[in-house]
């Protein structure tokens, strides 16, 4: 195989860092150099915390580098008080992630909530990464396949197939992310063709437009065999993507990856 499909895509996910709107400048300025160095063959898409999103879509500016919010509200506008709603984004934002565990764990978001945002986020035209993934319980009891597969299918029930080509499946077991465990890649690649079958069976042939990523403990020295396997259209990276030497480092190794043959 030539080359891919699918263009790879590397999500940096900063969560609630860094703490002053300098360094979220400075991060993305320092990843912007590389990004754009190899922009033809990755997507690179920033993900600060909200309060950075302006300014760090100034710093991005003509760079080539795109820039999401972490989550977002499934309503429009109106009395939902600490709410953000997708159409407020789309000003700024060609991106939004939705489900992401620590939203599930930490704040109770439901499959059916996560389902709510990515439908309203697709509507106001953002490209939408939902997340799923098991925890570590549910992995030790071999529940990983029904779990991901639950959580995938709520979302997909509101979903147009039309909107193929604007999103994203992240992969991330719960027990991967910021441990340091990150999944062996054979183990990540059977769940990816999972959601790859899924999304098959929900949107038909367009599916093929949808990438789906792994995320959970990727870091410059393994994110090379993720981006290589064939289940495999890029990482969404927590811890590491706050550091602008080694993220620029991840973008290289997945832009090399992409040229090569998948297996
Ligand atoms: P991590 O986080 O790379 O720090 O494991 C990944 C994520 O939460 O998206």
């Amino acid at each position: 195989m030539a080359g891919r499909v699918r263009q790879p895509l590397l999500a940096a996910n900063w969560k609630m860092n860094p703490l002053a709107a300098a360094d979220a400048v400075e991060l993305a300025r320092g990843v912007s150099r590389a990004a754009s160095e190899h922009a033809s063959l990755v997507e690179v898409a920033l993900f600060p915390p909200f309060p950075w999103l302006l300014p760090v879509w100034d710093a991005l500016k003509g760079t080539g580098v795109e820039l999401g919010a972490q989550d977002c509200f499934w309503e429009r506008a109106g009395a939902f008080t600490g709410e953000v709603s997708p159409a407020m984004l789309a000003g700024w934002c060609a991106w939004v992630i939705v489900g992401h565990s620590e939203r599930r764990t930490l704040f109770g978001e439901t499959d059916e909530q996560v389902a709510l945002k990515a439908a309203a986020a697709m509507e106001a035209g953002l490209s939408v990464i939902v997340c799923v993934g098991e925890s570590e319980a549910q992995f030790a009891a071999g529940h990983t396949e029904h779990v991901v597969s639950g959580q995938l299918d709520v979302a997909l029930r509101r979903l147009a197939a039309s909107g193929a080509d604007r999103l994203v499946v992240a992969y991330e077991p719960v027990w991967a992310i910021g441990t340091g465990r990150n999944a062996e890649p054979a183990l990540a690649h059977s769940t990816m063709r999972l959601v790859r079958q899924r999304l098959e069976r929900a949107f038909g042939p367009r599916a093929a437009s949808v990438r789906v990523l792994y995320g959970g403990s990727v870091n410059a020295a393994n994110v090379t065999a993720y981006a290589q396997l064939e289940s495999c259209d890029g990482s969404l990276v927590g811890g590491a993507s706050l550091k602008a030497e080694e993220f620029s480092r991840m973008i290289a190794a997945v832009a090399a990856a992409s040229g090569s043959p998948a297996t």
